[in-house]
């Protein structure tokens, strides 16, 4: 079992503080659903969590399996196991899917590790020993078929002119070729369609399993009808202000987020 604690964390961008004071505890096998407010901070939790260089953590601790992972660079930590899917998925016109996964694949399999020690295919070009084609080819097959995905997807360059709800179906194939130990997936559900929640959701449940924890960031109930979360959390101003079992994003979604200020911020309630 896997767990990612984050202890106290405060980070910075700019002169701006962020992050507040963020503690939150992520286990395999467990799904911890985040709610709160545009602006809050949930993205760049994500960030920071995944590694982004963006931005400057001031205080606290992020450990994987009590190890900080401070010091570890965005690859590193992919390769450690995080895995974060972005709210807004970029466009890399010339890259085709089946490309990326496979140098991303590679990456985190330890692939060009073992060409930078030297162990690789010794053309001596870092990157170039990449998991071999047929083997890639036959493992992506069998996932774009398992999730749903269409697979002229894999010939279509990487969410250049993919629908909303393609480019989310296109993480959910990323993070099942990955197979990460935490898997950070912002809000995934926006956007989609009742068909695209419903594959999207599929996949998240067949990837749910012990070996695998979930921060599940989003705006809606909706999804948690079709993912069931063991925790959800209110994110708030920088920190977590609350966290409970499904029954709290039921409450959200009924009394919206004014409560909110006013009895926990307020500090009516102890978060
Ligand atoms: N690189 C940046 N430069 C300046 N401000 C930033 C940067 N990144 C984040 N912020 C600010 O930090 C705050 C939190 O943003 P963030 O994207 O994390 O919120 P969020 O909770 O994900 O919101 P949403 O629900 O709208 O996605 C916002 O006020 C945003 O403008
Ligand atoms: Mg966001």
């Amino acid at each position: 079992m896997s767990v990612l604690e984050i202890r106290n964390l405060h980070a910075t961008v700019g002169d701006t503080e962020i992050l507040k004071g963020v503690n939150l505890t992520l286990r395999s096998g467990e799904i911890h659903a985040m709610m709160g407010p545009n602006g809050s901070g949930k993205s760049t939790l994500s960030y920071v969590i995944a590694g982004h260089p963006h931005y400057t953590i001031t205080e606290g601790d992020i450990l994987l399996d009590g190890e900080s992972i401070l010091d570890m660079q965005a690859d590193e930590r992919a390769r450690a196991g995080i895995f974060l899917a972005f709210q807004y998925p970029v466009a890399v016109p010339g890259v085709s899917v089946a490309n990326f996964l496979r140098t991303a694949v590679s990456n985190v399999r330890g692939y060009t590790e073992a060409e930078k020690n030297g162990n690789g295919n010794g053309s001596g070009v870092i990157g170039s020993n990449l998991m071999p084609m047929r083997e890639f080819r036959r493992e992506l097959n069998a996932k774009m078929t398992e999730f749903n995905v269409d697979s002229s997807f894999a010939r279509r360059y990487l969410n250049d002119g993919f629908s909303g709800g393609e480019k989310k179906r296109t993480e959910v194939l990323q993070m099942a070729m990955l197979e990460p130990k935490f898997a950070i997936l912002d809000e995934s559900d926006s956007g989609l369609d009742i068909d695209a929640l419903q594959v999207v959701s599929d996949g998240i449940n067949k990837l749910a399993t012990e070996k695998r924890g979930f921060l599940l960031i989003t705006h809606y109930q909706r999804i948690l009808n079709y993912v069931k979360p063991d925790f959800v959390s209110i994110f708030f101003g920088g920190r977590i202000v609350l966290t409970g079992g499904p029954e709290v994003a039921q409450m959200l979604e009924e009394r919206g987020y004014k409560w909110v200020e006013e009895e926990l911020v307020g500090g009516l309630v102890p978060a």
